[in-house]
């Protein structure tokens, strides 16, 4: 059975809480746009395709629940206000941004049509944002397979091992998953030997997620520190790596998991192909370059403590920022996404040209 993050049915939301795992898989009640901020500041919820979806879920409940007798303006103040507020959950990834600024337009849109009701409005837009997850799935799929074709073509022995990093799969977005969802299909198509994971510090989140994932698959992986990176490039035979994006600038830099940086660094040392993996909702044409984008800062308790347990000296400083940007130039094998694989100098067109192929859509 696929592992499932979000649970939802009209009128209903619930999520894995991904702090519990992997000891414990308990779904908690998602009942309105509130809640779902708190998921994810609190990180119950997080990974970039993920937290938009959720986000966007718990506007669809709430609205669902709104008793009859709401005007169409009040309800599209209404949305518009849950989704300004949803952005401010968390800054460096853009999918909560982006899929705030399409509803928006959306419920302005819609709003004048001189035939909606409330009702009509109401629908409408619950229909436009539940769209959302069976796209998400559909374009991780495509990411997996473009991706997987693109590794296996350039591979110099017939299976290859791939290094990642961070969690990217089922528990990070609405299923499959984005880089992890290119491993899933490289086991799929009987191509994978073996995935090296990295722990994922401070927050873990390959030791406890994707490990979790790639076990509960069968694919035969290895968990690695984050230090140990290099030694794996030289020592362990790794064709490529793969990592996510939380945030993917027109001229291709690469907001990803705090780590992403130096993973690159040292894999054009070693000369391996150092490929993102991120559907087209991870990226941001607004921004030129990576410098522009907002990196969040954690609170030093994710860096000092480990399972409520201080191991830090008392009194030292902390510095704990959640992600770092790559530069394009170290992105040497390309950019996945659903339409294809891209080079980062080529992003901006590839996007600009698959425009057209939105398939969002209302009921
Ligand atoms: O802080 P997180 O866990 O929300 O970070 C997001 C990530 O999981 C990664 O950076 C990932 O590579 C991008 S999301 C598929």
């Amino acid at each position: 059975m696929s592992l499932q993050a979000v649970r939802y049915r009209r009128g209903s939301l619930q999520i894995l809480n991904q702090r519990l795992l992997p000891e414990h898989s308990v779904y908690e009640e998602i009942p309105d746009v509130q809640a779902a901020w708190r998921a994810i500041r609190e990180m119950q919820v997080r990974g970039a395709p993920a937290i938009a979806i959720v986000g966007c879920l718990s506007l669809a409940v709430e609205l669902h629940q709104r008793e009859e007798g709401a005007s169409r303006e009040d309800l599209a103040s209404f949305a518009l206000e849950s989704l300004g507020h949803l952005v401010t959950s968390r800054p460096t990834a853009v999918n909560m941004a982006r899929a705030a600024q399409e509803l928006s337009d959306f419920v302005t849109r819609e709003v004048k049509r001189p035939d909606s009701t409330a009702e009509s409005f109401k629908e409408n837009l619950i229909c436009r944002i539940e769209a959302m997850l069976d796209k998400d799935i559909q374009d991780n799929k495509s990411i997996g397979n473009h991706g997987a074709k693109h590794i296996i073509s350039r591979a110099k022995t017939e299976k290859v091992i791939i290094l990642t990093h961070c969690n990217t799969g089922s528990l990070a977005t609405a299923g499959y998953g984005t880089a992890l969802g290119v491993i899933r299909s490289l086991w799929s198509m009987g191509c994978l030997e073996h995935v090296y994971c990295t722990e994922t510090r401070p927050y873990n989140q390959g030791a406890r997620l994707t490990a979790y994932e790639l076990v509960h698959d069968k694919i035969p992986a290895t968990l690695i520190a984050d230090s140990m990176v290099s030694m794996a490039m030289k020592e362990k035979g790794i064709s490529a790596v793969v990592v996510g994006a939380d945030r993917i600038v027109a001229n291709g830099d690469t907001a990803n998991k705090i780590g992403t940086y130096q993973l690159a660094i040292a894999a054009l040392h070693h000369r391996i192909p150092f490929y993102v993996a991120a559907p087209s909702s991870s990226c941001d044409l607004t921004l030129e370059s990576g410098g522009q984008i907002v990196v969040e800062e954690r609170p030093g308790k994710e860096l000092t403590d480990f399972n409520g347990a201080r191991i830090a000296a008392p009194g030292i400083n902390v510095w704990n920022p959640a992600f770092d940007i790559t530069p394009h130039s170290l992105i040497t094998a390309g950019i996945i996404t659903e339409f294809g694989v891209h080079e980062p100098g080529e992003l901006r067109k590839a996007l600009t040209d698959n425009a057209h192929r939105d398939t969002s859509h209302t009921c």
